[in-house]
Order: C-alpha cells, then structure tokens, then sequence
C-alpha cells in the first residue's frame, strides 16, 4: 500500500467539521478505495477553544494557516475558511507555491482570483480541485470537466443557492416571514458568513463565473455578470406568483449568445409544472444544455456540512488516486477572454406588478406606454388587497394605490425597462414597478 495521502485542514466550521466527520466515519475505508490512507497531519481555525461537536484534540493545531499551508509533511492544504481575499487567498497561494495540491470550497476566492491560481497549479504540476465551490453536494464541476468534456455547452443555468431557495421556498409554503426563512438557514449552516452574498445574489454570481467559465472555456469573469438579489421579493410577488401558475426562484443563467454570453443572476417566475420548481429548500439544481449528451439536470443538496464535506472529500480522493488535470479544463493560456452580451437584448416574456393610484384612465395609460414599445399583454390583473382580518374580505379604497400584475408576451429588457420608466414617471404608480423575468426553461425541466 501507497504511503497515505497527508491532509492540512484551515477551517472547522460548518463545511471543515463535516469533513473531519467524513473522515472519522468513513476514512478507514479509503486505501480500499483507492487505493491509499488519507492521514490529517494538522488544522488551523481561529479559535481554538471552541466546541465544534468533533474532537480535534489529537489534531497538531496551528494559529496561521498560512505556517499550515507550507508545512513540511503536508501534501494537500484544504481551505474551508472562505472569503475572496484575505487569509484564504494568501494560504492557498503559499500551499500552491510551495507545490502543494489544495482542495477548497470557496467560490468568492474562485470567482475573483481563479485564472491567476489555475496558472500557478498549473506551474507547479499540483492539483486545484473545488467541486464543493458550486452546488454543494451535487458533482456538477465533474460533470462539467470531465463527463461533458467532449460537448459545446449551450447553457449552464440553475437554482446555485440554498439559503434564498430555502427562504423562498418558506415565504412560499409555509408563509414565513423573510427575516425567520433567512434566520433559519443561518442556523442550519446554509449562509455565508456575511449572508448578504447569499440574498444579494453575489454568491449565485461567484458559483456562476465559474461554471460560466468551465461551459465555455473561457476566462471566468464574475465582473461582468448581472446580479439581482431576492431582497425585493415580498409575498405579493409569492401569491400573484402562485396564482398564476408559477413559482418564484433565485437563478444564476449563462448562455452562449451571438454577440457574447449572457450571464444573469436574478428572482425568475418559473411554471410550477417545471422539475426547477419542484426544488425545495436548501436544494440546488443546476441545468446543462450540451450539444451532444442534451439537457442534464442535476438536482441535488446544495449547502450544509456534510454534503459538501462529500463533494470536499472526494476532491481529496482524486488527488489520492494521482487525478491531477488543469484546474478549469482548458489550461489558463487557452482560455478565450469574455466577451459579453448586451443585457438588453435579452429576449423574454415578464411579470411587471404595479402599484397603481385607482383612477379613470390609469390602466389605459399603463398599456399605452407598453403598447408604444411594442410590447404585447399577456395578461393582467387587478388584486384585491390582502385582508388584515381573517375571513373577511379586504375592499379597495378608490384613489388609494391598487395592486395590478402584467404579464408580457416576449419582448426585449430593454423595452420593458424604457416602459417601466415611462409609466414610473408618468406618476400612475405609487412605488417603482417590480419586474421579474418569465424564464424560459429547456426541454428537459418542463415535467
Ligand atoms: P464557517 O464560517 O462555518 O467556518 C469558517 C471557518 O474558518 C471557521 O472554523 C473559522 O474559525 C475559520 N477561520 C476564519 N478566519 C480564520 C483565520 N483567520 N484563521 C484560521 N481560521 C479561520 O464557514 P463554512 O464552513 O460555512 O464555509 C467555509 C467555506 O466553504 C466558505 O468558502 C464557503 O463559501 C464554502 N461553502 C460553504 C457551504 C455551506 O453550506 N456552509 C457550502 C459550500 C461551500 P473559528 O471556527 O475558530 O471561528
Ligand atoms: N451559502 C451557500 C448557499 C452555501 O446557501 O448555497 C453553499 O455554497
């Protein structure tokens, strides 16, 4: 048998104690597996006092991950601290510059400085391996790597985010509040440290420029993507949505277009016969339109200790097994540079709410201004307001502001922004109007 494969671990959090429980659990089976031990030789977090429900006592500690990351006798560094700059940034350079293979999870470090340390594996022969970075649980770096290697990827697109589907899907089902959906998942360990990268939408983005970059091969690019979060969903948004046969989720889109690749992170309205809208909770699913395989869609837990320390782990056994391959599949000097579409020539249909002032020849001023824009109604409804006293029904008080939803046939962003501004400055509504993009999804998501 080999001699074991030696493991360097910064970070004991959420995603750090889960390996470690991995690997009391299931790490005496490795040299079956594949044929070598895996052997932790030292860890590293902030705190070493701290009760992380493992038992870490016989574990060499040390302060600085960065002394971690360099250590003689430490053969794959594995950062579980997070965060795009910083400590994390510095102990993964120093592990790689010191030829050591690194196994990490986090996406912000990826999403801003990942060409720059593929090159640097890439120098040093080593590995970079982060298939828990996207997805949690769910093997979709792989997928992209290596199962869908031969393909020309059209689309890579899905639900990227556990803690806003968690929310959502708790505003949507059982009527809880935002701050007690978001609240919650902070408790099961879903959101990032700082939890407006998860509602904001910048985590969905970070997940996005990667697997942008792995679709198409190109330089990853989290800049120049569009990001909307879920902060401005409230539950008239969820009822009109759900009376109107769709569901509300938080996707991350990028696709190939003529004039570059279009890259979106934003609330979309997705029918509810769709397989996406059947993804509950802390679920992830992540869609792939490949020219030769078809639609893929994997579906599977997105965040939470232990199916991304699964993901964490087998990213180790790779490397175990002397998997070492470039780090974003194309080696970094021919990766194409990014060049991106313009937003507003997306193409879609939408949801437009209004809260409009109830008064002769509102509406017919709302829909001169899509009509002069060329955009054609779907459907449009004025509702009634939600009632304050249970069974009773709730009256509209006339002038008062009334809430009205639109929906469109297929028209361009920038159409439907240029008659949001209109009717805005028109002073026909009381707020600026919510518009949410009616997605259109492949083949295989429509059950
Ligand atoms: P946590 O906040 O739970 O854990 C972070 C760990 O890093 C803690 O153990 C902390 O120490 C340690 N740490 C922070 N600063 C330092 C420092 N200066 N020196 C040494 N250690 C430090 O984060 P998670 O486990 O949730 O996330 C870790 C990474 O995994 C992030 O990149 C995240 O984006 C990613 N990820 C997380 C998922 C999840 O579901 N949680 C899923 C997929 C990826 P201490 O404990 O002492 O405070
Ligand atoms: N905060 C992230 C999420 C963790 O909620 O999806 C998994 O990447």
């Amino acid at each position: 048998m080999q001699k074991p494969l030696t493991l360097g671990i910064a970070g004991l959090g959420t995603v750090g104690a889960g390996l470690l429980d991995l690997l009391n659990q299931h790490g005496g089976r490795f040299a079956e597996r594949v044929g070598r031990p895996v052997e932790v030789v030292g860890v590293s977090a902030r705190s070493r006092d701290k009760s992380r429900g493992i038992d870490t006592s016989g574990l060499k500690w040390f302060d600085d991950p960065v002394a971690l990351a360099k250590a003689e006798g430490v053969d794959v560094f594995v950062e579980l601290i997070g965060g795009s700059d910083g400590i994390a940034k510095e102990a993964v350079e120093a592990a790689l510059g010191a030829g050591k293979h690194v196994v990490t999870a986090n996406k912000a470090l990826l999403a801003k400085h990942g060409v720059k340390l593929a090159k640097l594996a890439e120098q040093k022969g080593v590995a970079l391996n982060f298939e828990a970075a996207v997805a949690g649980g769910i093997p979709v770096i792989k997928a992209l790597r290596e199962s869908l290697v031969a393909n020309e990827v059209q689309r890579v697109y899905g639900i990227l985010n556990g803690t806003c589907n968690y929310i959502l899907s708790s505003m949507t089902d059982e009527d809880r509040s935002f701050a007690d959906a978001l609240k919650e998942a902070q408790e099961l360990g879903y959101a990032e440290a700082d939890p407006t990268f998860d509602i904001g939408g910048f985590d969905t983005a970070h997940k996005l420029a990667i697997l942008a970059s792995l679709a198409f091969g190109t330089e990853i690019n989290f800049e120049q993507i569009d990001v909307e979060g879920i902060q401005s969903i409230t539950e008239a948004d969820i009822d009109a949505a759900n009376d109107m046969g769709f569901c509300i989720k938080l996707l991350g889109v990028a696709a190939r277009t003529e004039s570059g690749i279009e890259a979106r992170v934003h609330p979309a309205m997705v029918p509810e016969e769709s397989a996406i809208a059947e993804v509950w909770g802390a679920t992830n699913a992540v869609a792939i339109d490949a020219d030769f395989c078809g639609n893929l869609l994997l579906i599977g837990p997105g965040a939470g200790g232990r199916p991304t320390a699964s993901s964490v782990a087998a990213d180790i056994l790779d490397i175990a097994r002397g998997v070492v391959m470039p780090p974003l599949v194309t080696p970094t000097d021919g990766l194409k540079p990014y060049v991106k579409s313009k937003l507003g020539a997306h193409h879609g249909a939408y949801y437009v709410r209004m809260s409009v002032f109830d008064r002769p020849g509102a509406m017919a001023a709302i829909a001169k201004r899509m009509g002069d824009r060329e955009i054609s109604i779907e459907s449009i409804v004025q509702r009634r307001p939600r009632s304050a006293v249970p069974g009773v029904a709730a009256r509209q008080k006339p002038g008062a502001p009334a809430l009205v939803v639109i929906i469109t046939h297929e028209t361009t962003e920038e159409a439907i922004r240029q008659a949001v501004d209109a009717i805005t400055q028109d002073g026909q509504v009381s707020e600026r109007p919510q518009v949410i993009r009616i997605e259109k999804l492949g083949e295989g998501e429509v059950s």
